[in-house]
């Protein structure tokens, strides 16, 4: 334990559930690190697009749990290790790090220090910055397991990703890229295109303002092979009505509308479940191939009401927090 005698942390929670507002400074105590945990110290914080669920009791309604006020939000984040727990030796004080912890026991990752199962750290890839290490393993997993667990998708496949602007969207780009489908990204606005494009889309159209039925049918004459859905609606309607039977169309929890089922198709909805074996999995495509991880706006902490307002506008990529030294 190196925290000498720093026993409580700066750190924005809750006091009870509802809007942005309900974001507040507070002076907490450092959580206690598990004979499984690491503790890390961190620097920056991802902001999730289901984080907003979380703060108005959507979560714990679902899993009808009552919890513990002040709560802390956050699902993964980075920074160094400030200690580690007594069953733990493959992470050492002032390892740098990043970590998933959706619904963490512990607390998030708003705030200067998380104690989280060692199972869901990795050390951050030397071609990561900590700024982009804070924001990548929510997004980065959820992409993961639709292309690679869900879509199964193949070399030569022909893959639409629609919300290719976003979070898990430019990620699932970059990592369909590297398992050799053929892309169509359906981004939103012209921004978004352009960032599609500059990370390897073969094809990339506005969906908000462009024919995505017409798109679809000049990138795959005979059908698409695939669709990832991170955005639903008419949008999402047009790219499954475009997948050729025997196609498989995937898109995580908490995309909404969901899309209707048809019957030549397997539909298939997951969750972005982390664990130690696919943290490594994204860990190790990184390391082959970086990805570039596209950070919209970083807010300091204390201004994590803000970042929250910013995820109901337009934005590329993600929205970040910083936390400590950073
Ligand atoms: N179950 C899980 O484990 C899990 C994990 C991660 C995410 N999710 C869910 O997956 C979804 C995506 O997450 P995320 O973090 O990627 O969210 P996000 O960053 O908000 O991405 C969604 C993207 O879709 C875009 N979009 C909306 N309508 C569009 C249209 N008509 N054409 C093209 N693009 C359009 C949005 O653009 P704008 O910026 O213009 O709105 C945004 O860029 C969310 O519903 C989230 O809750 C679930």
């Amino acid at each position: 334990m190196t925290l000498g005698t720093k026993t409580t942390m700066r750190a924005v929670a809750i006091d009870r559930f509802g809007g942005p507002d309900a974001l507040a400074a507070h002076t907490l105590p450092v959580p206690d690190v598990g004979p499984h945990d690491v503790l890390i110290r961190v620097e920056y914080a991802g902001v999730g697009e289901w984080d907003p669920f979380e703060r108005e009791g959507g979560y714990a309604q679902m899993l009808g749990v009552q919890p513990d006020f002040p709560y802390v939000l956050g699902s993964e984040g980075a920074g160094d290790i400030a200690a580690v727990g007594a069953d733990v030796d493959r992470f050492s004080v002032g390892d740098r790090v990043y970590a998933a912890g959706f619904l963490n026991p512990k607390g998030g990752f708003y705030a200067e220090y998380v104690a989280v199962d060692a199972d869901l750290v990795a050390p951050v890839p030397p071609q990561l910055t900590m700024e982009q290490a804070g924001v990548v393993s929510g997004v980065g997993v959820t992409a993961l397991r639709g292309l690679d667990d869900t879509l199964a998708l193949e070399v030569g496949h022909a893959l639409a990703v629609v919300g290719a602007s976003g979070g898990v969207g430019h990620l699932a780009v970059q990592l369909a890229k590297r398992m050799g489908a053929r892309v169509l990204a359906v981004a939103s606005g012209r921004d978004g295109v352009a960032l599609a494009e500059q990370l390897g889309a073969d094809a990339a159209i506005d969906g908000r303002a462009e024919r995505t039925a017409d798109a679809a049918d000049a990138f795959a004459p005979d059908g698409l092979d695939a669709v990832l859905l991170t955005a639903g609606g008419t949008v999402a309607k047009k790219a499954v009505d475009r997948v050729r039977p025997g196609g498989r169309v995937a898109y995580p929890t908490g995309v909404q509308p969901v899309p209707d089922e048809r019957p030549d198709l397997t539909i298939s909805n997951y969750n972005g479940e982390p664990d130690r074996e696919i943290i490594e999995r994204l860990s190790r495509l990184i390391g082959t191939d970086p990805l570039d991880v596209h950070v919209a706006h970083t807010f300091p902490l204390d201004e994590a009401a803000q970042a929250h307002r910013m995820l109901d506008q337009h934005y590329l990529g993600k929205i970040c927090l910083r936390v400590g030294a950073g």
